[in-house]
């Protein structure tokens, strides 16, 4: 292993503290954290999260070194979430990075978020081949990505106001469903009809989208059927669920169809929190045997935040010799 590059990642942007070890190219462990406590206050925040990224980190670290078996003294370079996220969260990983490397004598490399997201559908095999689109669905952002090789991609399509997250998110709260909403949608939508509530959806020219009328579109509906019978939730949350993710999903796959009749490509991959989604990830498959895609959805550990991601991309980086200078600080958004 002394020739080995060996590599620490860190993940700390939102409420999730996260630390991988990859070797030549092979995820040896993902450590996750999650943050409970934002449930009860309804979403995350934010001093919350960054006290509790620095609670968490050395022990999460100290871990992923363990259950890959590997020492401080062997690592080759640290990587660590840059940007986008909350601040105080991701400055907690840059600075914790910044001091270990300084001390170990090693670079480190800075990584952007939503690359990585697009980077971890290259963790395990089956791989997509060059160049592939990757539509990435998470709390933070939706986006169709066109990835050319590990380090060239562009977003080609995108969200003009709420994310794909905050949709799932957002109706799950007037539907009474604690934070976050997204997979208690998810399982109930199992057990309900898809077509039995209808709800607007957008037409947006291009690839972009736009869920802020979907989320007003259920607001009135579900209100105004409260007013009739006050059980009115209670009585057809499973087809709610169903309804509400089944239109979610069909925006999200008319945009990538179109996407893919635009730059005739056919290696299709999801990415982000989202793609846990079961509607989201059966409706994936369903397109690809109805329009001969090779489609790749990343492991459920992979899917939402985690630094396995942070590391693959880290690693390609690193192929790159694509260090981070010691006065780079973390930046909230970003322009990927
Ligand atoms: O990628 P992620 O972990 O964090 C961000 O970078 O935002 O995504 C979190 C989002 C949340 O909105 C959560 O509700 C959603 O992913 N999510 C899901 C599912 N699992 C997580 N949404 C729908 N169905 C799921 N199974
Ligand atoms: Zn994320």
């Amino acid at each position: 292993m002394s020739n080995a590059i060996i590599l620490l990642a860190i993940e700390s942007s939102c409420d999730e503290t996260s630390a991988s070890i990859i070797v030549d190219g092979d995820v040896k462990s993902n450590i996750i954290y999650t943050q409970e406590i934002h449930a009860k206050y309804g979403g995350v925040v934010p001093e919350s999260a960054s006290r509790l990224h620095m609670k968490h980190i050395v022990p999460v670290v100290e871990e992923a070194l363990q259950k890959a078996s590997i020492k401080k003294q062997q690592l080759t370079a640290i990587a660590y979430t840059q940007a986008p996220g909350l601040i105080g969260s991701l400055l907690v990983g840059a600075c914790f990075a910044k001091s270990m490397a300084q001390a170990l004598s090693i670079p480190t490399i800075a990584v952007n978020h939503m690359q990585a997201h697009v980077l971890s559908n290259l963790i395990a095999d089956p791989k997509p081949q060059f160049p592939f689109l990757c539509l990435t669905v998470s709390g933070g952002h939706t986006q169709i990505v066109q990835c050319d090789s590990p380090l060239n991609m562009k977003v080609i399509g995108q969200s003009i106001d709420d994310a794909a997250g905050e949709a799932f998110d957002k109706s799950a709260k007037l539907l009474g469903l604690p934070y976050p909403g997204g997979p208690l949608i998810d399982k109930y939508a199992a057990l309900g009809n898809p077509k039995a509530f209808t709800f607007a959806q957008p037409n947006l020219p291009e690839l972009n989208f736009s869920f802020s009328g979907v989320k007003t579109s259920i607001l009135y509906f579900v209100q105004a059927e409260v007013k009739k019978n006050e059980n009115f939730i209670a009585e057809n949350l499973n087809d709610l669920c169903a309804s509400i993710q089944y239109t979610i999903v069909t925006i999200l796959m008319k945009k990538l169809m179109q996407a893919c009749k635009q730059t005739n490509i056919k290696q299709v991959c999801i990415a982000g929190g989202v793609s846990a989604n079961k509607g989201l990830r059966e409706a994936l498959i369903s397109y690809s045997v109805k329009y001969n895609w090779q489609y790749f959805i990343p492991d459920f550990e992979y899917c939402t935040d985690n630094a396995a991601m942070i590391a693959i991309t880290g690693y390609y980086k690193y192929l790159n010799q694509d260090f981070a200078a010691m006065d780079e600080t973390a930046s909230a958004r970003s322009h990927f």
